[in-house]
């Protein structure tokens, strides 16, 4: 069993064995700085193609902090040396004391992977979700270790962004927030302890804010650039809302909003038509080459 840890205690030698499911964006990212810190690393997903792209999307990443001096070249070696890759789940999560998981966001395939995670990751392993809206207590439920899994929210870019919203499910114990709230600090990020219900605090503020931009721009008060520049320069955001749901994906807003609509059974969190619209059409933003803005 894990002995409870204070904060900036030595962490317990399994919890420096971390895995990762899913290699995109997040994976990639909650990946690179687990390894940056010195934990060993194995990233997982079903794809050896998408997992060589992300190895390449790491070292670039590792030299831009490389180039601006705040990472030495033997760091970076070492960073890399500390990530493995596999494409068996059984394989990569075992030895882990963490397992991460940031498999895309959908319900079905999240609970299958959990129901997987519980079957093979060490019995003491904590199970940790970095999905943005699914219920973390509905993903625990599916597995036997219900005080072991918890959210652990990163946010894009995860090896810019400080913020980690560590979610506590209906069940998850004290214990475990606390190791991964620690854990989180060795990561040199900010942890930040939040309950479960849907969208968290960091998406249940900030879609909102995306989705009243888009109701903006559909009522005609203002143009794209416009509203974003209201809000970069009237608000100090460092990207506006219409760049910043490019950014995060406007299918990935609009399930959120979704989430958010239903689980909290209040009409000012339907989306707006036009986000509806957008998403149906296959603008989904920075990905597809489209959305408010073009990306070419
Ligand atoms: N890896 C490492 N470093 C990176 C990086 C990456 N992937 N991306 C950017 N950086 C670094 C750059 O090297 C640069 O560092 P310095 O300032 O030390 O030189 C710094 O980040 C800024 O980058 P750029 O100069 O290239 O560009 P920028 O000034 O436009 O900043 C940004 C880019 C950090 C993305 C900034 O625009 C920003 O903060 N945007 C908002 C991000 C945000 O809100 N994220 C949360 C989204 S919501 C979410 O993730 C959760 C969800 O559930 C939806």
């Amino acid at each position: 069993a894990f002995c409870f840890i204070n904060s900036f205690s030595t962490p317990i030698p399994t919890l420096m064995n971390i895995a990762v499911i899913g290699s995109g964006t997040m994976g990639n990212g909650i990946a690179h700085v687990f390894a940056q810190h010195g934990f060993s690393v194995s990233l997982i997903d079903i794809s050896q193609p998408a997992l060589d792209r992300a190895l390449g999307t790491i070292t670039k990443n590792l030299d831009r902090q490389v180039a601006k001096g705040s990472l030495s070249d033997d760091d970076k070696t070492a960073t890399l040396g500390r990530l493995r890759t596999f494409t068996s789940l059984e394989e990569g999560v075992a030895g882990a004391g963490l397992v991460v998981e940031a498999a895309t966001e959908n319900v079905e395939l999240k609970l299958q992977i959990f129901r997987d995670l519980d079957r093979y990751a060490p019995q003491d392993a904590i199970l940790a979700s970095n999905t943005s809206s699914i219920s973390i207590t509905r993903i625990a439920a599916v597995t036997k270790r219900p005080a072991q899994v918890i959210g652990m929210h990163f946010m894009n870019p995860v090896p810019v962004m400080k913020l980690v919203e560590v979610i506590r499910g209906y069940a998850t114990s004290d214990t475990v927030t606390a190791q991964v709230m620690d854990l989180s600090r060795q990561l040199n990020k900010i942890p930040t302890e939040v309950n479960d219900y849907p969208g968290f605090v960091a998406n249940r503020i900030l879609m909102p804010m995306i989705n009243e931009a888009i109701i903006t721009l559909f009522e005609g008060v203002a143009g794209v650039e416009e509203i974003d520049t209201v809000m970069k320069l009237g608000m100090a955001h460092p990207m506006g809302p219409l760049q910043l749901a490019d950014f995060i994906g406007l299918d990935v807003c609009l399930a959120i909003l979704r989430v958010l609509h239903e689980g909290l059974g209040n009409p000012k969190y339907a989306p707006c038509p036009l986000l509806v619209n957008m998403v149906m059409a296959g603008r989904l933003g920075v990905k597809s080459g489209e959305g408010f803005y073009q990306y070419t």
